[in-house]
């Protein structure tokens, strides 16, 4: 019989990633999303076009935070046997719209994670793998994160929903002595990636030759993390035991400028910049520090940056017909 697994966010940029490296692996893949507009829905619905093309993947097209729906789609899925594990990467994203609509980001991330755990324990599945975020170390002045870094401290609605999802799985670890591992993601990117994140933006705003509109100085430094070397760690942190926050990020932060400079180079268009002011829910600075992730799951990224956006430039070349459609 197929080994199986669930992925909540399975539209969404790392679930589709994660659903094709278990599809690819032979498990039948259950994916879920509420296909929620926060981006252009057409990158979406290509993303779970391509996943239908295996036959061992379903889609459950519902909402996280409605329980009775979810409990439905969970006792189907887990009538003939239970999947190896939930991966939860359903959520509200984006740090910025989350000060205007704080409610939904609350609903998606902490009613919504609320509901997947009480369904993994109520089913029995061994493990519950949940994506958090850098972000949680808000305006840390560290020079790296590691995980005991000061994580009370959110600056934006988006991390302070995602660190009270890390602390109400934290119960229900001590309560059920579930297994539960948090990985805590920094700045993804990659093909099929986000168009409300900075590669995106920039690599489609330079080849539509359009402005970019760049928050701050461009000094600000994020720890870049290439797709793959993600989907990687999500699948390795599936053998982990208790509870455990790990984190995922390269390790090697880069300036927002050298990403505008790498695209220039690549497409030999020059960047048509409009400079504004940085805005609060933005940090200046994100960079892992990964010896935990390493120690327990021997995890470490071998996507330098210049490689990775050279992947994600060309990826955008490749797909221009259907990309330049794609709202920005
Ligand atoms: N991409 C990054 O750089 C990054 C960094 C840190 C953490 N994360 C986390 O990783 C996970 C995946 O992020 P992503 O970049 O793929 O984002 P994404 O927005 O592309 O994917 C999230 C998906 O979840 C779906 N969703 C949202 N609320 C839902 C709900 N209530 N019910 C069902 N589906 C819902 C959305 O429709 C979307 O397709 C998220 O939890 C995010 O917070 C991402």
């Amino acid at each position: 019989m197929n080994k199986k697994i669930i992925i909540t966010g399975a539209a969404g940029f790392i679930g589709f990633h994660t659903a094709v490296s278990y599809l690819k692996k032979g498990y039948l893949v259950l994916g879920i999303d509420n296909l929620n507009d926060s981006y252009d829905l057409y990158l979406k619905s290509e993303r779970i076009k391509k996943l239908k093309k295996f036959d061992r993947f379903s889609f459950k097209k519902i909402d996280i935070s409605n329980f009775k729906l979810l409990s439905n789609v969970f006792n189907s899925f887990c009538k003939q046997g239970l999947p190896d594990a939930v991966i939860n990467l359903a959520a509200k994203t984006g740090v910025r719209k989350s000060t205007s609509e704080p409610y939904s980001y609350y609903v998606s991330n902490v009613i919504g994670c609320l509901n997947i755990v009480k369904l993994v324990n109520k089913f029995n599945i061994n493990k519950l793998i949940h994506a958090s975020t850098s972000s949680v170390y808000g305006n840390s002045k560290k020079k790296s994160f590691s995980v005991e870094s000061e994580t009370s401290k959110p600056v934006s609605n988006y991390a302070a929903s995602k660190k009270s999802s890390e602390i109400l799985l934290h119960a229900f670890h001590e309560l059920y002595k579930m297994n539960i591992i948090i990985l805590r993601f920094f700045t993804v990117y990659g093909p099929y990636g986000r168009p409300d994140m900075s590669p995106f933006i920039f690599i489609e705003s330079n080849l539509r030759k359009k402005n970019i509109n760049l928050f701050g100085t461009g000094n600000q430094k994020r720890d870049f993390t290439y797709i793959d070397d993600i989907v990687t760690g999500i699948s390795k942190s599936v053998k982990l035991k208790g509870f455990n926050i790990l984190n995922l990020g390269n390790n090697n932060p880069v300036r927002i400028n050298k990403l505008l400079k790498n695209i220039e180079t690549l497409s030999k268009i020059k960047n048509k910049i409009k400079k504004s002011q940085s805005l609060k829910e933005d940090v200046d600075y994100t960079s892992a520090n990964i010896n935990k992730t390493k120690k327990l799951i021997s995890w470490e990224p071998i996507t330098n940056f210049n490689e990775g956006i050279t992947r994600t430039f060309n990826w955008h070349i490749d797909n221009r017909e259907w990309l330049k459609k794609i709202k920005i």
